[in-house]
């Protein structure tokens, strides 16, 4: 079983590209991987607790719940639009989650692993947190942003992160896939060497906030939103479920033999998962063959800046599907931007790489594919004539991309995936500018030749259907029908040989499938 999950995003606002393109590089991955012929989970899911909902809500003048189900239907409904397919919905608020991570929390107490204790700091009125000296001015004071500080002393709980790490240097040292790409290990290896050995506080105690999960043996406290929302992972996947429960099997998700994998945002790598989770799921008793890799994805930034409401430069993942189209914008998220790396997010490379790979050369080789049969074979493909050395080379050309595709995704680079199908369809259109199918049709003596020609841009046209069906599923099924053989979806990776039209197969109607995207010049 592949058990995939992302982050599960915050309720406190509305989503934006970030959250779009780490939801849709985990839809096309678990869509491949079902096409590799594997087993698949996909869980997402949103954030719902935590002192940023609570604010959020109370500046708005409703109650956090009547809050997070507004904002979660704005997620909700976003994943439906871009066909973002998941087989578990996470929410933090749902009670099954609650009593689970109610259940670890007192068994952790039983253990020994946490424990009470008094901190006594300087503490921001309106911010709500406790400062560091990190938060002085140059002159050593706290600025005028954090409104009042006062000295306060306060109870909480902690988990008794320190005991871990040392196992945790050890694990990450000898499990070459622990964190992906290599150099955000790296990354992670040296934030541990700088850890000072401190405990984590997995409190908050009401008076501060109340929107959390009430800590089973000590009602004063709620359970710190991380601790909170990371066990998500387990809770939803079934982990120390209620008998009877609807939810899946743990023991069937979460394997050795396939460990689950966790797609997140480089910014919650250190300490949120790197650090915290994984040394939860080792007090937990997780060991090390059961601990989930981490797929460390980049961020899209704007114009060289982070995106932020502050700037103002937010992008709305809805505005853009209802502009240029759902599966333009997966086509983009996933294919301008290296999996690990960060990206500029550029309309004009949107339109750009939609119009020159998708419109251009692969609409090009489908209607090559498609028209020109209807028109000159009455859209009956056959295999009677000779095979020359073009069409082995077109041939070959197809395993090689289909091979390269297969490597890229196994290594959760969609993009390069994407550039690989893109090589041979450009290949394609090469082979039918030097065949010249349409100067095989004035020679009654070149019926053959010219049939076996189409035949070459039908069957690739057959291919790139099946392998970009994880990123534009819609296209795929329209391209599929078109060539009369809607099954071909339902194929598998390892069904994908040389032939997989027959000899006599009649093809649909041919109709285009990636209209050139036309931006009106503004009036001024
Ligand atoms: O961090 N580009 O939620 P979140 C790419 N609730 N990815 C981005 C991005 C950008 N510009 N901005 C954010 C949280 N992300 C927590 C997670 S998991 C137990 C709890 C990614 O809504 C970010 O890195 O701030 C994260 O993986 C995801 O979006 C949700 O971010
Ligand atoms: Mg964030």
């Amino acid at each position: 079983m592949f058990y995939l999950t992302t982050a599960i995003d915050y309720t406190n606002g509305s989503p934006h590209i970030g959250h779009a393109y780490e939801k849709v590089l985990a839809d096309v991955l678990a869509r491949y991987r079902r096409l590799r012929g594997d087993e698949v989970f996909f869980l997402t899911g949103v954030d719902q607790h935590g002192q940023k909902v609570q604010q959020t809500a109370e500046k708005e003048g409703v109650n956090p719940a009547t809050f997070v189900k507004r904002t979660t239907k704005k997620f909700l409904n976003l994943w439906e639009k871009l066909d973002v397919r998941y087989d578990g919905w996470a929410e933090t608020i749902d009670e099954r989650h609650k009593a689970c991570v109610q259940a670890i929390l007192t068994t952790l107490q039983e253990q020994g692993q946490l424990y009470k204790k008094a901190h006594s700091g300087h503490y921001s009125v309106r911010q709500e947190q406790f400062l560091s000296d990190r938060d002085r001015d140059e002159s050593g004071n706290f600025g005028p942003e954090w409104g009042e500080v006062i000295v306060i002393e306060e109870e909480n709980w902690y988990f008794k992160l320190s005991e871990h790490t040392a196992w945790l240097k050890e694990y990450l040292e000898t499990t070459s896939d622990a964190v992906l790409p290599a150099f955000r290990k790296a990354e992670l290896v040296n934030a541990l060497e700088r850890n000072s050995g401190t405990d984590l506080c997995i409190s908050r105690p009401k008076e501060r906030l109340r929107w959390g999960i009430e800590f089973p043996f000590d009602p004063d406290f709620v359970t710190y939103v991380w601790f909170d929302a990371l066990i998500n992972y387990i809770s939803f996947a079934g982990y120390r479920a209620a008998e009877g429960s609807e939810l899946p099997d743990f023991s069937k998700l979460w394997t050795a033999d396939e460990r689950p994998v966790h797609i997140i945002g480089k910014d919650i790598l250190v300490p949120a998962h790197g650090i915290y989770w994984l040394c939860m799921l080792h007090a937990m008793g997780f060991k090390d063959e059961e601990m989930p890799r981490l797929l460390v994805h980049g961020w899209w930034n704007i114009k060289g800046e982070k995106m932020s409401k502050s700037l103002g430069n937010i992008v709305d993942p809805n505005e853009l599907a209802d502009k240029f189209g759902v599966e333009a914008l997966r086509y983009y998220l996933v294919r301008d931007i290296t999996t690990g790396k960060d990206s500029d997010f550029d309309l004009e490379r949107l339109i750009m790489l939609f119009n020159t790979e998708l419109a251009n050369e692969l609409g090009n080789l489908c209607n090559r594919a498609l028209n020109m049969s209807q028109r000159f074979t009455d859209g009956v493909l056959t295999l009677s004539g000779a095979t020359t050395e073009d069409d082995l080379t077109l041939q070959q050309s197809l395993a090689e991309s289909t091979a390269e595709y297969r490597a890229a995704m196994d290594e959760f680079d969609v993009s390069r995936a994407l550039q690989a199908i893109s090589r041979h369809v450009v290949h394609c259109n090469g082979y039918a500018e030097r065949m010249k199918p349409w100067e095989l049709k004035k020679d009654p003596a070149q019926a053959d030749r010219l049939a076996t020609v189409l035949y070459h841009l039908a069957e690739s046209v057959a291919h790139c259907s099946v392998l970009l069906s994880p990123v534009l599923p819609e296209a795929a099924a329209k391209l599929a029908s078109q060539l009369n053989r809607p099954d071909l979806l339902d194929l598998r990776f390892g069904d994908l040989s040389w032939g997989l039209l027959a000899d006599g197969h009649a093809i649909g109607k041919p109709k285009p499938v990636f209209p050139r995207i036309v931006i009106e010049e503004s009036a001024e």
